[in-house]
């Protein structure tokens, strides 16, 4: 399977979905015990509850990265390292929930997803208002608005030619 970016996130969205539902009817099978892993209200039990949660948020904030940059004909390194760290995030914060769940004392381990996500979230702000997730990207600064093309006088092929304008920013939605 070769998956590609931003492809990956869209891919990593709809099983982290799928993985919230299983977790979900895992917790459902136990939670009726009203002491199970020290009660509803216990460290442990919130633990878990966040692993289940995280997978439908980071899978729905994935398939957002994946909506606002679909249409880009190729992503910027800003974006690149965004949609990876996305991922990141996404595997880490309920692996990092699990772990806490048994071990306390690891709370550090929480800054692997926390901070992927502060970059990711940041370099995703930074594209939207510098307009970087348009197709236009294709062709930097110059974009084209057209092609013209000519028969040759034997008529074999045409000359095709793109008509090209210069500017300093990338059209919006061109
Ligand atoms: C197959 C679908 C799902 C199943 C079987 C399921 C099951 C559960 C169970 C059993 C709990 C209670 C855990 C406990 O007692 O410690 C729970 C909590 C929770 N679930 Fe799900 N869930 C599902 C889908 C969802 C979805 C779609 C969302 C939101 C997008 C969601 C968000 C939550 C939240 C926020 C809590 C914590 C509620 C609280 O603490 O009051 N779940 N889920």
């Amino acid at each position: 399977m070769n998956v590609s970016l931003p492809q990956l996130n869209l891919v990593v969205a709809w099983l982290w979905i799928l993985l919230g539902f299983a977790t979900g009817m895992v917790l459902g099978m136990f939670f009726h015990g009203e002491n199970w892993l020290g009660g509803y209200a216990s460290f442990q039990r919130r633990m878990y509850r966040l692993a289940h949660i995280s997978f439908f948020g980071l899978g729905a904030v994935n398939l957002l990265f994946w909506l606002t940059v679909k249409d880009a004909a190729s992503l910027t390194t800003g974006l690149r390292v965004a949609a990876i760290a996305f991922v990141v995030g996404a595997v880490t914060m309920p692996v990092c929930s699990v772990l806490m769940a048994q071990f306390p004392k690891a709370h550090l381990i929480f800054s692997i997803p926390v901070l992927s996500l502060i970059l990711a979230g940041s370099l995703t702000v930074l594209a939207v208002v510098r307009h970087e997730t348009t197709a236009n990207e294709l062709f930097g600064a110059t974009n084209v608005v057209g092609v013209v093309s000519t028969e040759e006088p034997s008529g074999s092929r045409p000359l095709v030619a793109p008509i090209t304008i210069q500017t300093n920013h990338a059209i919006p939605f061109l």
